[in-house]
């Protein structure tokens, strides 16, 4: 019992320190292999709503980025097709028209459980014409944020000062409980043993006399 608490004390500790950071795509962290169309509010108006930071890059080419994390989830758009690819192994093959395209309001891709460690994420066009409008992309990474770490760490200790004074009291109650049981035990017997004796006393000392117990 005690070994699975610890086992979910570290879970916890590891899952405080995971944190999302969210990428739009136009950070110069985002290398284009192309001319990109900066579409934004002032190029292309009311269509960036809902985008996230309220601009898209349009793309014939392909799009790459570097990150050191364990996941990541990249929305863009997509008329034609192309391939999204980590660390020069292929996901997967996104098709799609512009019908599709606009029904589905823009393609979710994601990988959730890669190794942690720096990745290359390539998003390429696979058909000549291929359009791609690239949103933005959030990365999964340990925090590298010491306020975190402190937390953490003092929410672990805390957290485990706590459980362990749990186990600590369940175990007391435990043996309290086995004591009492026993001494109960103990003491009905030689309640017991009493009675008897007494019992014999009585018959031995009743004997001959008649009278009831
Ligand atoms: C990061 O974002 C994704 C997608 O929004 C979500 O599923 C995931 O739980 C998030 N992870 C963390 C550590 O916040
Ligand atoms: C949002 O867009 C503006 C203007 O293009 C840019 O300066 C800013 O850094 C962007 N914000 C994020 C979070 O990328
Ligand atoms: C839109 O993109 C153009 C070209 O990059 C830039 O000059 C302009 O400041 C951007 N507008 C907004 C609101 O970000
Ligand atoms: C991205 O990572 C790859 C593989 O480690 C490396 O070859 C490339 O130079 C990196 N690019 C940038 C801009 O850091
Ligand atoms: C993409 O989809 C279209 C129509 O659904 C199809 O004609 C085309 O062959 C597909 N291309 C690839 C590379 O899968």
């Amino acid at each position: 019992m005690q070994r699975s608490y610890i086992v979910l004390l570290l879970l916890g500790f590891v899952h405080a320190m995971l944190q999302n950071y969210t990428v739009d795509e136009t950070s110069p962290n985002i290398f284009y292999s192309g001319y990109t169309f900066p579409c934004n509010t002032t190029t292309c108006g009311v269509f960036t709503k809902g985008l996230f930071n309220k601009s898209v890059s349009l793309t014939f080419g392909s799009i790459k980025f570097n990150f050191t994390g364990s996941a990541f989830y990249a929305a863009l758009d997509l008329f034609g097709v192309c391939s999204i690819s980590v660390d020069g192994n292929e996901l997967g093959v996104l098709n799609a028209t512009l019908a599709e395209d606009i029904a589905s309001e823009g393609l979710p891709i994601s990988k959730p459980d890669l190794a942690n460690g720096p990745h290359t994420l390539v998003i390429a066009p696979t058909t000549p014409g291929t359009i791609i409008g690239f949103d933005h992309l959030i990365y999964t990474a340990v925090s590298p944020d010491k306020k975190h770490h402190v937390g953490a760490i003092v929410g672990g200790v805390i957290g485990g000062i706590v459980l362990t004074i749990g186990v600590f009291f369940i175990v007391l109650h435990a043996r309290r409980r086995n004591l009492i049981l026993r001494r109960n035990q103990r003491k009905s017997a030689v309640l017991r043993g009493i009675t008897l004796a007494r019992h014999d006393y009585k018959v031995g000392a009743d004997y001959g006399t008649g009278l009831p117990m």
